[in-house]
């Protein structure tokens, strides 16, 4: 009888074996099974095969007769490049599975973590390395597991982006060879975060085996793919610039977490629980989220042209449209006419705040609003005093250029004085000013990103990020913090930890954002996803847009809105105050239980919280080229009768249908032009 490790969710199961001679061997991950259900493991040698069967296990070395992807890479000075196990002791229960081991050779050290969380079935892993030789050890490349793939699997799901074109659907086949990933700029970047779903048989919204990653990271990453016999396995961790990780002796390395998840419940299924995992890891867990408050951004209403006066009168309007949280953006701070000058120098900008900032945040908050402000504490332009006064604190590789990116050049966080002035600057703002909120943005990829020492400092980077967010955090616990980075380019389940909200992209155009919000919610729950009612035109796309399907579209994340309501007519500016009332009164919802996305011809729908009260959102990009298809709404499995109930910001009249015909045949649409997006509440009759 083999002895077997297994750690049970709720719908799913991972199977592993002890093995004497080396880590645990993956014998499972997928669909809830007990080891009995297993087939035998195939011990046979192939021909022209090496006479020991090295399976795939949770850690697999390199040059020992296993041909696949390894865990790690690592070498001392071009030596001690295999890795053989050879002390293992494995610790496990029903959810949690944690693996020693030691390759008493090459001399290295290997904890690896698995969590099986019960109720979001999502699996969260890590893994630490530890040089225990006397020689320093380069390590190339470590990731906290190899996943296998079953070999039923037919699609990949990723995403890819760029600024305004954030979280762009791919499909592809599963690879013959091998596909991977890349991100080198620093950054999670904007195609989301190092993540993706593979699709089994079958699989598609709401149904069929599908397993799904994401690491929790904001900085460069690696995932891949690889076709190994029947299946395929699955690496994804953080990808390491030359030389940037060489372990002294005794010193330790550690792989940011993966999520992991399998549902049978297709993309959905899948989705549902990466939110439930994001939920438990918010800043808000155990506490309890607050209703999300509408946002007024001040950036695309008015740019860099401010001064107390203009801005107290867009926070009076503001205010009478409903709005909740009155947020400043970029250009508050001296020497900061337009993007060419002033990052670094976080003092209020006198001729434009003639007695600092505190009468606009006065102001604000009489009107009942909470007041928020816009800082980039990561960057420095060289037009600066900071620059002007520590070339040394920015990035940079000796002998080589600068190069910079929207004016800018990035500090260096891994050295403790630049997060020291940058934790004063913000804790002197947060101390003096009544701030409920920052955004907090990041508005360019690193490059000549060098450090002190001459080595490469991608790493350091995000770990001194993570550190500067977590001291002003718990210096003022009451502030919320919104992950920016020229749009939505640092979204990932690292920061998701530190921030309440993520601002998903400077587009505002709601063809746009229609698709990059879906992807958005593929990996985030949308109570985090940032989503404003922006000026028509789009100021990004030109497009001209109804105020209905701009809001409509906002509607499905944290509603807020960036523009200047006086430019408004007043129908459009009533229609909008409207949209803020129906969005206050259905927050709840829209924030909490599951969400669902679903496609007919013509039309995509989204729909929020669970059987008994959802929230449908119905939307049409091109115009109809027949009647619309009903939706059908598969989570309706019940057998009672649910009201449906259209909502606009002018009531409307219900009807009723039976659960079945709404998940079988589907609910019936009115007529709906290119352009616009329809809400309804269903509850059970
Ligand atoms: C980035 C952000 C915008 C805005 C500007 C300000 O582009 O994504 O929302 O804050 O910076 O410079």
């Amino acid at each position: 009888m083999k002895d077997h490790i297994v750690l049970t969710g709720r719908r799913s199961s991972l199977v592993l074996e002890r093995i004497a001679n080396g880590a645990p061997l993956w014998r499972h991950w997928g669909e809830r099974v007990t080891p009995g259900d297993l087939p035998p493991r195939d011990e046979q040698p192939l021909s022209f095969s090496p006479d020991v069967v090295v399976p795939l296990s949770t850690a697999p070395g390199f040059g020992l007769g296993g041909f696949g992807q390894p865990l790690f890479s690592a070498h001392r000075d071009g030596r001690d490049f295999s890795c053989g196990w050879d002390s293992i002791e494995v610790e496990a229960n029903e959810t949690q599975l944690v693996v020693h081991l030691i390759d008493s050779i090459a001399r290295i050290g290997l904890e690896q973590r698995f969590l099986l969380d019960p109720v979001s079935d999502v699996l969260t892993i890590s893994a630490t390395l530890t040089n225990r030789g006397e020689l320093p050890l380069a390590l190339c490349s470590l990731a906290p597991a190899i996943l296998p793939l079953p070999p039923s699997s037919k699609t990949i799901r990723s995403f890819t982006g760029r600024h305004n074109a954030e979280f762009q659907e791919l499909r592809e086949a599963m690879p013959a060879h091998g596909w991977f990933r890349e991100e080198r700029r620093g950054l999670t970047g904007h195609g989301g975060p190092a993540g993706l779903f593979v699709l089994g048989d079958g699989a598609g919204w709401h149904r069929g085996p599908v397993h799904a990653v994401q690491l929790a990271w904001s900085g460069n990453s690696r995932l891949s793919i690889e076709c190994d016999g029947p299946g395929w396995t699955l690496a994804a961790g953080e990808w390491l610039a030359p030389g940037e990780v060489r372990l002294a002796a005794g010193e330790a390395f550690a792989t940011p977490e993966l999520l992991a998840t399998y549902s049978p419940d297709g993309l959905n299924g899948a989705s549902a629980n990466f939110h439930q995992a994001i939920r438990s890891r918010a800043p808000w867990a155990g506490r309890g989220m607050t209703p999300r408050p509408v946002h007024l951004n001040s950036w695309e209403g008015l740019y860099f042209d401010q001064d107390e006066a203009r801005l107290m009168a867009l926070a009076d309007r503001a205010a009478a449209i409903g709005v909740e949280r009155f947020v400043l953006d970029d250009g508050w701070f001296r020497g900061r006419p337009d993007d060419r000058s002033g990052l670094g120098d976080w003092q209020v900008d006198r001729a434009k705040y003639p007695d600092g900032l505190k009468p606009l945040a006065d102001h604000v908050r009489k009107l009942g609003m909470e007041f928020g402000l816009w800082v980039e504490p990561e960057m420095v332009n060289p037009d600066s005093d900071l620059y002007r006064a520590h070339p040394d604190w920015a990035l940079h590789i000796a002998g080589r250029a600068m190069v910079t990116a929207r004016n800018q050049l990035v500090l260096d966080m891994s050295r403790a004085d630049v997060r020291d002035y940058l934790f004063d600057a913000l804790d002197a703002l947060l101390g003096e000013l009544p701030i409920a909120y920052l955004k907090w943005d990041h508005n360019r990829h690193l490059a000549t990103a060098g450090n002190a020492d001459g080595g490469a400092s991608y790493h350091a980077q995000v770990m001194g990020t993570y550190a500067l967010i977590d001291r002003v955090r718990a210096a003022h616990p009451g502030v919320e913090i919104e992950s920016c980075a020229g749009g939505g380019g640092r979204i990932d389940a690292g920061i998701a930890t530190r921030v309440e909200r993520f601002w998903a992209s400077d587009n505002l155009d709601a063809v746009s954002r229609t698709a990059i919000q879906r992807g958005f919610l593929a990996f985030m729950p949308p109570e985090m996803m940032g989503a404003h009612v922006g000026a028509s035109p789009s100021h990004a796309t030109g497009r001209v847009q109804p105020i209905e399907f701009r809001a409509g579209v906002a509607l499905c994340g944290h509603f807020g809105v960036e523009l200047d309501p006086a430019r408004l007519n007043d129908v459009d500016r009533n229609l909008l105050a409207g949209w803020i009332a129906t969005y206050k009164t259905h927050r709840d919802r829209l924030h909490s239980g599951q969400t669902w996305l679903g496609e007919e011809p013509g039309l995509m729908w989204q729909a929020v919280g669970d059987p008994a009260h959802l929230i449908l959102f119905v939307t049409v990009i091109d115009p109809p080229t027949d009647r619309l298809a009903p939706v059908r709404l598969p989570m309706l499995t019940g057998d009672g009768d649910i009201s449906v109930r259209p909502i606009s910001a002018a009531d409307a009249t219900s009807a009723t249908y039976s659960a079945s015909w709404l998940a079988g045949t589907g609910l019936p649409l009115p007529h709906m032009a290119a352009h616009s997006i329809a809400m309804f509440i269903l509850k059970a009759a």
